[in-house]
């Protein structure tokens, strides 16, 4: 079945099977930014922004996008790689199979909420796991980010 959409600022027609998960019509469209951590829901790291909210792309039908703006880190590579820079500022890790979720999430944070709090930045970001290290410098980071800190 073919599914129009948007992504990215530019408008795809894709030909999917049915049954077809949004993650994989990105992988296989060429979105390797996309990544699949546990797909079953549990770890974030495949997130991506539907009309600017974050969803898990592993379970979503890529049939329920038809109509809608699609949007992966490659449509904000500026503000990812300033985020990058106060990620290794505090010293947070970065494998970069977290980072484009990571990245996209802190862009729908500032979106809502552009003065979160440390609590509101921990409750935003609990979906997305990182499986080698705690959350505090990543936390800071995000903070100094969202603060402005360069
Ligand atoms: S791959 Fe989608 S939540 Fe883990
Ligand atoms: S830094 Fe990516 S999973 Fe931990």
């Amino acid at each position: 079945m073919l599914v129009k959409f948007n992504l990215n600022g530019l408008d795809v027609e894709v030909n999917v099977k049915p049954g077809e998960y949004l993650i994989d019509t990105l992988r296989n469209y060429g979105v390797k930014s996309v990544k699949k951590g546990c797909d079953g829901s549990s770890c974030g790291a495949c997130t991506v922004l539907v009309d600017d909210k974050p969803v898990l792309s592993c379970s979503l039908l890529t049939a329920k996008v038809e109509g809608h703006n699609v949007m992966t880190v490659e449509s904000i590579q500026d503000e990812a790689a300033a985020l990058s820079e106060c990620f290794s500022r505090e010293g947070a890790d970065q494998c970069g199979f977290c980072n484009a979720a990571f990245a996209l999430m802190v862009h729908a944070l500032k979106k809502e909420n552009p003065h979160p709090t440390d609590e509101e930045i921990k409750d935003y970001m609990v979906g997305n796991l990182c499986r080698c290290t705690g959350y505090q410098s990543q936390q800071k980071a995000i903070k100094a980010f969202l603060g402005g800190k360069k």
